[in-house]
This record gives structure tokens, sequence and C-alpha cells, in this order.
């Protein structure tokens, strides 16, 4: 069987990472989350202190993006544990202090180059899925196989909240609303690797889908591709 390469692109809590996992495990494809990679140097600007105020201090960022290590390792049953500078950071990624800065660090062309580098390395044998804004157009435009997700940002926020609200319950809906939609917007209007639908995607609205109606629909899609 053909291995090839997945992209997986689109707006923010479309549920990319979830369906990514889900076909990496059925196809023994190396899964990579590029969004918790700009997350993780969204997390170490913050650690340095290199964001104080929400303002971003671009030149220490920049002169210290050598000394950002990021590495996805097994722990147990999870292949694609995240961890920055050898520490494990998987959970404190996905707060709201790293939600609301993390595509002002995504902007920023100096990290984009060391990330996209990366994650080109990552997939030099294919067989490989990997979510994020930009991979279809950007990081890998000859991939096979192109997704371009979208749903409602109603549809949207109730995720995110449910899925952040388990963990803390002072999380407010209206807030996790305002966050995916002025991240979607800061990510499709940006001068470097703006989130846009590629060409030859294929658009998969899951406003109205179930997880396993929408799992069916691109496995067929991925069946005509690797027979
Ligand atoms: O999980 P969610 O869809 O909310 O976001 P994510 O995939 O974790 O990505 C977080 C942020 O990283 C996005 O809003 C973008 O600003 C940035 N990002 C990017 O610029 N390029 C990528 N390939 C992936 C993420």
């Amino acid at each position: 069987m053909k291995k090839i390469i997945i992209a997986i692109d689109g707006h923010s809590s479309t549920g990319k990472s979830t369906l990514a996992k889900q076909l990496a495990k059925a196809l023994d494809y190396i899964y990579v989350d590029s969004g918790a990679m700009y997350r993780a140097v969204t997390l170490y600007a913050l650690e340095q202190g290199f964001i104080s105020d929400k303002k971003l201090d671009t030149d220490a960022l920049i002169s210290n993006i050598k000394n950002v290590n990021i590495e996805f390792k097994k722990q147990g049953n999870n292949p694609t544990v995240l961890f920055l500078n050898n520490k494990e950071v998987s959970s404190k990624i996905r707060g709201m202090e790293v939600s609301n800065l993390v595509s002002k660090v995504a902007a920023l062309p100096e990290v984009r180059k060391c990330l996209v580098r990366e994650q080109r390395r990552m997939g030099e044998q294919k067989g490989i899925v990997m979510d994020g804004r930009d991979i279809g157009t950007v990081v890998f435009p000859n991939a096979e196989l192109k997704i371009f997700m979208t749903a409602s940002a109603q549809t949207r926020t109730q995720r995110r909240y449910d899925e952040l609200n388990a963990k803390d319950e002072t999380v407010v809906f209206d807030e996790v609303y305002e966050n995916i939609t002025s991240r979607d917007y800061k990510d499709s209007t940006r001068a470097d690797s703006p989130l846009t639908q590629a060409k030859d995607a294929r658009v998969l609205d899951n406003t109205n889908l179930t997880q396993s109606q929408q799992y069916t629909i691109v496995m067929d899609w991925i069946k005509d591709l690797i027979d």
C-alpha cells in the first residue's frame, strides 16, 4: 500500500486533531499537531517573560528561538505527548492564556520558518498526518490528500467549551467564543502563510456530522488514494 501525506487545515476547534489522531492510528502513520508547536513557542515566550501585559517582545523571542526544543514523545498509550525543553507541557499549552496569545506568536515569519523546517523534516518519509493552518498550502503543497475543516462558530465554541470545562469550571463560554473567532480572523488575515483553503483541498464541514460519519467519509477518500 502506498504511503501518503495527509494535510488537515481549517478553522479553530473544528476537531482537526481528533480526526488526525483517528486516521494516524488506523493507518499506522505518524501524527503531528503543528498547532501544539506554535502553542509551545508561546508558552516558552510567557515563561521567559517575553510577554507582559499582552505585549510580545518580538526581538527577544526571535533571538532566543534557537533555545526552544520541541519534541513529541511516546508516553504510555499516548504516542504524541509534547515536551518543551524536556518538560511535559501538553495540558499547559491548552489553557486560555496561551490560546489568547498564540496567533500573535504564529504570525512571526522567523517562528514559522523554524517550525516549518522541522515539520517538513518529520514528513520526509511520508506516512504522516499533520494538522494546522498552512499544512496543505505551505508545509506540504504536494500532499496527496488535503482536507479543509470547518463548522459553525457556535458549534465549535460549544465543543471547545465542553472540553475546557471538564478540566476547569471557571471557563466562560463568551470568552471561548471570542478567542475562537478572533484567532480565525488573525490567522486568516496575517501576511505570512494565512489560513486559506488550498485549491485542491476537500472541504469537510462537520457542523452536522458525528465523529464516526466524518471518519467514514474521510476513510473513503483515503482508500481511493492508497490502493
Ligand atoms: O486546536 P485549535 O484549532 O484551536 O488550534 P491549534 O491547532 O492548537 O493552533 C493554535 C494556533 O496556532 C492557531 O490559532 C494559529 O494561530 C497557530 N497555527 C499556525 O499558525 N499554523 C499552524 N500550522 C498551526 C497553528
